[in-house]
């Protein structure tokens, strides 16, 4: 038995917005009929202000609590806004959904997502959530029509890390299960990309060492009347003169391990030594 909270049970029960928009100037679709599910968003849009919303939805009581309270959360709010809301929004609204409901929130994502996209006037489709996307978008549940695009927007919206989570929150792999293998090969590709992107080179490296030293730590030494310089850096090893009060202190190897290189492995790397040097 799920655990479901009383804005969801609220919403299902008292669902906001429902029904069509005759005239609507953006209409969205996501799910389909055949997999259990699907969600129809209507959005009346004037001078880039969303003024109305409804929606036709069928499915669990959590795909319509999502439904509901994400017509409430567009109305009035601008396109710009409106382009900033993840799944992980509509889950939050709603104080949460059960890990295997998940997927309700992301099917309001992307409903929303598909309206934006139908719009007329939206202009700057370039712009519209897909820095990260390749211009395909291969089908890799055939069993629920999830794309490749669908699941690398779950991962990074949602921190998700393993195959089942992929299914909570998006269906995929939660039928014959042939998809997988293919799940986990985009897991680990985003996992790695990611880790690729956060390694700094040498250079950046030196400068934000600098940068920290400069306008975190130093100002920090300075409250109580020392400082400190940055001398040379060499790899991992990173070469400090205490100044002020902090010359000379008895206390300075603890200012040094305690507070600097504390400081600087938790904001640049992992592996830093400060040493000082005179
Ligand atoms: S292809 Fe994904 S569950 Fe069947």
């Amino acid at each position: 038995m799920w655990d479901y909270s009383d804005k969801v049970i609220d919403h299902y029960r008292n669902p906001r917005n429902v029904g069509k928009i005759d005239n609507a100037d953006a209409v969205g679709t996501a799910g389909s009929l055949a997999c259990g599910d699907q969600l129809k968003i209507y959005l009346k849009i004037n001078n880039g202000i969303v003024t109305d919303a409804k929606f036709q939805t069928f499915g669990c009581g959590s795909a319509v609590a999502s439904s509901s309270i994400l017509t409430e959360m567009i109305i009035g709010k601008s396109i710009e806004d409106v382009k900033k809301i993840t799944n992980k929004d509509i889950a939050d609204q709603l104080d949460g959904l059960p890990p295997e409901k998940m997927h309700c929130s992301v099917m309001g994502y992307e409903a929303l997502e598909d309206a934006l996209k139908n719009w007329d006037d939206y202009t700057d489709l370039d712009d519209l959530r897909n820095e990260n996307k390749e211009s395909s978008d291969k089908i890799v549940c055939t069993c629920f029509g999830v794309t490749e695009n669908m699941i690398w927007d779950a991962i990074k919206t949602n921190g998700l890390k393993t195959v089942e989570e992929i299914t909570n929150y998006t269906k995929a792999g939660g039928a014959c299960g042939r998809c997988k293998n293919a799940i986990q090969d985009i897991i680990d590709t985003y996992y790695k990309k990611e880790s690729e992107e956060s390694t700094l080179s040498p250079a950046q490296k030196i400068l934000k060492i600098n940068n920290i030293i400069e306008n975190q730590i130093s100002l920090e030494l300075k409250k109580d009347g020392g400082d400190i310089t940055l001398v040379d850096i060499q790899g991992d090893k990173v070469m400090v003169k205490l100044r002020g009060k902090c010359s000379g202190c008895k206390n300075s190897h603890l200012t040094l391990k305690a507070f600097v290189e504390t400081t600087l492995k938790e904001t640049v790397d992992p592996n830093i030594e400060v040493v000082e040097v005179q």
